[in-house]
């Protein structure tokens, strides 16, 4: 059972401390990032395009983001797990959005849910929180509108970015991802808000930060957003580990008698 809570990070946020979040996607790294101190683990939809090689995150299903929830949070002894829910889970009708909400907490061990969008979004994230389900929201650059956008674009609409703030904390959402807008927009924002802000490219102002797993751990093979930082270089690492593995098959060095029966 995850000891942070959704009031925890309020608290965080009104004591200036700064939350750090992370994506995960399997039981080892859930592991390994709860045991470094991660506060929140999001499930995200990202899986689509980091896991699975997908262009974009829109084909990812219920089905494949409760199968990963799963596992992170059978991995979470700490953190707080949220299940991002997929395109069109939640978009279509609202008694479905709080339904698949549900299944993450009732089937999948997560605390919270995620979802993109803003004033769009509210009566969703009203039914889910009425449902007891909490639900953190997402602003901003969201890459499941990335056709309504025109690609991944950085939004700099600052009045409509403060109205879809604004509008998804006073539906109940306990936290707001604010993702490619200008860190001026992220700061005013979390002023503002009482609910706490995680940013991913909005600067350093926000009252958390949160990276996707493979960005941070040097195992993106794609694209490196400018927002992001290569923490470790597991890649080189993963490279030279199967390159040695290889290399002592070949050779006839391994497996030696130690390993043998
Ligand atoms: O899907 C995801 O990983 C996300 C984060 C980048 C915020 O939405």
């Amino acid at each position: 059972m995850a000891s942070v809570s959704t009031t925890h990070l309020l608290k965080m946020k009104g004591a200036g401390e700064k939350i750090v979040a992370v994506t995960a996607y399997d039981y080892p790294f859930a592991r390994l990032a709860d045991e470094a101190g991660a506060d929140l683990i999001l499930v995200g939809d990202s899986l689509g395009m980091v896991v699975q090689g997908q262009k974009n995150t829109l084909p990812v299903t219920m089905e494949e983001m409760l199968y990963h929830t799963r596992m992170v949070s059978r991995a979470a002894q700490r953190a707080l797990v949220v299940g991002d829910l997929p395109f069109l889970s939640y978009q279509a009708d609202v008694r479905e959005a709080v339904r698949n909400a549900g299944l993450f907490l009732k089937e999948a061990g997560a605390a919270a849910v995620k979802l993109e969008g803003g004033a769009t979004v509210t009566e969703a994230i009203r039914a889910m929180v009425d449902a007891g389900i909490p639900v953190q929201a997402h602003i901003g650059l969201t890459p499941q509108s990335v056709h309504a956008m025109g690609g991944y674009r950085v939004q700099r609409d600052e009045e409509r970015l403060l109205a879809d703030a604004h509008q998804v904390a006073e539906a109940g959402a306990f936290s707001v991802v604010l993702e490619g807008i200008p860190a001026a927009i992220a700061e005013r924002i979390t002023r503002e808000l009482a609910i706490p802000t995680i940013g991913i490219g909005a600067g350093v102002h926000c009252d958390g930060q949160i990276l996707v797993m493979h960005d941070l751990l040097g195992l993106n093979l794609g694209y490196m957003p400018k927002f992001t930082r290569m923490f470790a270089d597991l890649k080189a690492e993963t490279l030279k580990g199967f390159r040695a593995y290889g290399d002592a098959v070949r050779s006839g060095e391994f497996p030696g008698p130690e390993h043998s029966y």
